[in-house]
């Protein structure tokens, strides 16, 4: 497929001009002052998909924000892809340390990045890999090498649970029969050295509450005399972890899947280096539960991480408080077999448990969903290497991930098919941070890659 690369070179100015017009509106889906830009975010990928080639399109409204749909069947005997991505983004806060704003995409060189990386929110997760999904599909439009029918289905809560998705995948199994989907919401190791994730991690979401006095007090009056709730939810956070990184809620570890050793030692041969690790965190040193290594605690081991806390007087100056109450988020991460309700339900019951008299403590679970674990013998799989090896002269190598994108485990429950991740980001990109980039090189990669895997798939079904 050399025309694929002379496509995109002469394209290649349209197609990040493309990308940074979608980047500009912040459809951040957690927080409402943005609801319009997220339903003019939809409207903007619609069209799109229209103008790519689709010949049908539609935004398919749910309780929450929409889903955009769209679909090209040539011929119903052959096979058909699902392309899942997402148009919502992550809150751009904290908004002091973006060297530019993040709505207002800007190209910059970076050391891992020398030929330029967008700047933006959104742009490696999801709108950049989504959109080029869209532009992949476009080529394949104007060149007519579309080998297969194609359906896409790219919504706007990924970000905060895609609870709405999950009711539109069970009512509407039919429209999206498919032969295997397609995902670009993940990383890979480097840009020498290409990765197809074959795991992603389940995920309990909650947050509590600790409540002592009914009102905030005077801490020279009262204090060392009744609870503190921050005091208390503290040292209870503290009590979640043993002395060797071990979650301590009984039963949380019951169903997690221990690896062989030969396993792990597959793991291993993935390159990784832990000095460069430390360094581009600007770590000392490294930290995490005993008996595994860095890439296995982010990866095939589940996690408990608090991912905020508050209470209390925290503005300019000091106050002497006591405050009424504290509040935590926490955030479990999860391995497949771990049933994230079940977690969900061990941590309420334990951490209701743990608190002193003197205190209540409330637990709301948020979200979750279930991990995943994809074969690395499938059709999809097998066709998704081959052109990833024809694009970056390597093969990829296979990688569990950290991250969680808890529909996929769904899509396989209801849709009954395979989910093969091709994501381009890399970790450097520092999504869900400040100054989210995306390579040039990465995106237009992705535009390169993907047709191939159209290609491979549709010659192995065969
Ligand atoms: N695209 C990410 C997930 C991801 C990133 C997986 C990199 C693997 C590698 C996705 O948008 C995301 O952020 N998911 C959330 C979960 C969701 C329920 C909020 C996550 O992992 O925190
Ligand atoms: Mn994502
Ligand atoms: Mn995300």
């Amino acid at each position: 497929m050399e025309d694929i690369k002379l496509y995109v070179s002469e394209h290649k100015d349209r197609f990040i001009n493309e990308l940074i017009d979608i980047l500009k509106i912040p459809s951040v889906s957690a927080d409402t002052a943005y609801s319009q830009d997220v339903l003019d975010t939809a409207e903007a990928v619609k069209t799109s998909l229209a103008k790519a080639g689709c010949d049908f399109v539609e935004i398919c409204e749910t309780a929450g924000y929409p889903i955009v749909y769209g679909e090209k069947t040539i011929d119903p005997k052959l096979p058909t892809i699902l392309v899942y991505g997402h148009y919502d983004v992550q809150p751009a806060d904290p908004l002091e340390l973006w060297t530019s704003p993040p709505f207002e995409p800007v190209i910059k060189k970076t050391e891992i990045h020398p030929e330029g990386a967008i700047f933006a929110r959104g742009s490696c997760d999801d709108k950049g890999q989504m959109y080029m999904h869209v532009k992949a599909f476009e080529y394949m439009i104007q060149s007519n090498t579309l080998p297969c029918n194609v359906k896409f289905m790219i919504e706007g809560e990924e970000e905060v649970g895609s609870v709405n998705l999950k009711t539109f995948v069970e009512n509407n199994t039919e429209k999206l029969k498919n032969d295997v989907i397609l995902i670009s919401d993940t990383g890979m190791i480097s840009n020498q050295q290409p990765s197809i994730t074959t795991g992603l991690r389940g995920l309990s979401y909650v947050e509590v509450e600790v409540t002592g006095p009914n009102r905030d007090l005077h801490s020279g009056l009262y204090g060392g005399a009744v609870a503190n709730p921050i005091n208390v939810l503290s040292k209870m956070i503290a009590s979640l972890h043993d002395e060797n990184n071990h979650i301590t809620i009984p039963g949380f570890y019951d169903n997690v899947e221990e690896l062989s050793l030969e396993e792990r030692a597959e793991m291993a041969k993935a390159p990784f280096n832990l000095d460069n690790y430390k360094k581009a965190l600007d770590l000392n040193d490294i930290y995490g539960e005993k008996g595994y290594v860095t890439n296995e605690r982010n990866s095939i081991r589940p996690t408990l991480d608090v991912n905020g806390i508050w209470g209390g007087y925290t503005g300019e100056g000091a106050k002497t408080v006591i405050a009424s109450k504290a509040f935590a988020k926490i955030s479990m991460r999860l391995v497949p077999n771990q049933d994230w309700e079940v977690i969900t339900e061990l941590f309420t019951k334990h951490f209701t448990s743990i608190a002193p008299a003197g205190v209540t403590v409330k637990v709301t679970p948020h979200h979750g969903g279930q991990g995943y674990v994809t074969p690395i013998d499938s059709i999809g799989y097998k066709a998704a290497n081959m052109a990833y090896t024809e694009t970056f002269g390597v093969p990829a190598i296979p990688v569990r991930s950290g991250g969680s994108i808890p529909i996929v485990a769904l899509f396989e429950k209801e849709l009954k098919s395979k989910t093969i991740l091709m994501g381009f980001g890399l970790d450097s990109d520092a999504i869900h941070s400040p100054n989210e980039h995306f390579g040039i090189f990465n995106y237009l990669k992705g535009i390169e890659t993907i047709p191939l895997f159209y290609k491979y798939f549709v010659e192995l079904s065969k």
